[in-house]
């Protein structure tokens, strides 16, 4: 199989190239490398594009016929659901706009095959806290609709070009499967904290008055390597599916394990994992926080036959391993 991985140079796509490269599989990556990292990819060719630049439909349209493409992965996307707030254009430019571009150079060289990441960002603050597929999708942040926008588009392309799509809802992603994989950017509440930890502070706890077990935040971790994984699931699915002539569709799946971790669970596994004693600093809640946000994972599950395997202590201790650059400042 030929795999072309947009944003395949950032954290999460690192991941599934080399797992593909591992298996023997031909891997283009196309990144800007705005905020990705080419020393992670040997074994794989990178294209550089800026996929909401002009002309990125066909220059990607170009990598895909050069290289002999049959499937995409889409990742190259902005994830910063506070800064979307900020810059909803940009958000909607680099992540609606990329994906048209790809889902035009799909169109243009005859690709079927796509899986899309998308978020569990979709769901916004949802009424209960453990969301299947069919829970409503109410977005709270332009990040989150950009995302859901983009599974509307997949579902448009496969009706309009006979591209059989997969969405995949990314739950809260963590982990290292690679010590030189680590997520390198201090944005979501492990890496904020291994960040301010290793710096000697006090990691935050945004709210501890929810209506949660412990009063903190619930979320549901789910371990890099198994979220990769999901994604050769998906590609291998499409592949089956496109061999036995089946109708392009677009299916949308959870990538969780169905389990959720509070904020002082996961802080507490850090303790255990760095083996500092430290203490932590209860703020504020941050505006828009839902206490609880949990996968059903039974599609992904019974359609793909994934499921995470991994623990929130192997998320937490890879995560803590895993080099990273000199501590920042942190920008939470
Ligand atoms: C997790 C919990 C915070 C930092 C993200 C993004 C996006 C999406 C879903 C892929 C919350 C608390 C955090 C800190 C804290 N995934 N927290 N102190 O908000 O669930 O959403 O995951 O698209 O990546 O939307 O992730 O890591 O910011 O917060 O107490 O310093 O940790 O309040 O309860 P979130 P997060």
């Amino acid at each position: 199989m030929s795999v072309l991985i947009t944003g395949g140079a950032g954290y999460i796509g690192a991941h599934i190239v080399r797992l593909l490269v591992d298996r023997g599989d031909r891997v283009v990556v196309v990144d800007d490398l705005s905020s990705g990292d080419a020393s992670r990819l040997s074994g794989a060719t990178l294209v550089r594009i800026d996929l909401a630049g002009d002309g990125a439909r066909e220059r990607l349209g170009s990598a895909i016929r050069d290289h002999g493409v049959t499937s995409v992965v889409h990742l190259a996307a902005r994830k910063n659901a506070a800064e979307s707030v900020t810059d909803p254009a940009g958000y909607y430019r680099d992540n609606v706009g990329g994906l048209a571009a790809v889902i035009g150079a799909c169109a243009d060289t005859g690709v079927r095959r796509l899986v899309f990441s998308s978020s569990a960002a979709v769901y916004g603050t949802p009424a209960v806290p453990r969301v299947d597929e069919a829970a409503p999708t109410q977005p709270i942040n332009p990040y989150g609709e950009s995302k859901l926008v983009g599974e509307w588009l997949v579902r448009d392309a496969a009706t309009a070009h006979g591209i059989d799509a997969i969405s995949l809802r990314y739950f809260n992603v963590a982990g290292a499967g690679w010590p030189d994989l680590g997520d390198p950017f201090p944005l979501n509440l492990i890496t904020i904290a291994i960040d301010r930890v290793r710096r000697g502070l006090a990691p935050s706890v945004f709210g501890a008055d929810f209506d949660t077990p412990d009063g903190t935040g619930v979320r549901d971790y789910v371990h890099v390597m198994d979220l990769a994984e999901a994604h050769l699931a998906a590609l291998d699915a499409l592949a089956s599916r496109q061999q036995a002539d089946s109708p392009a569709g677009a299916q949308v799946f959870n990538v969780g394990t169905g389990e959720g971790a509070s904020v002082l669970e996961v802080l507490d596994r850090l303790r255990a994992a760095s083996g500092i004693r430290f203490e932590v600093q209860v703020g504020p809640r941050r505006p828009g926080d839902p206490a609880a946000v949990v996968a059903d994972p039974a599609m992904i599950a019974q359609q793909l036959g994934w499921r995470a395997t991994r623990t929130l202590d192997d998320m937490v201790s890879s995560a803590w391993q895993a080099e990273r650059p000199e501590p920042t400042a942190s920008l939470a």
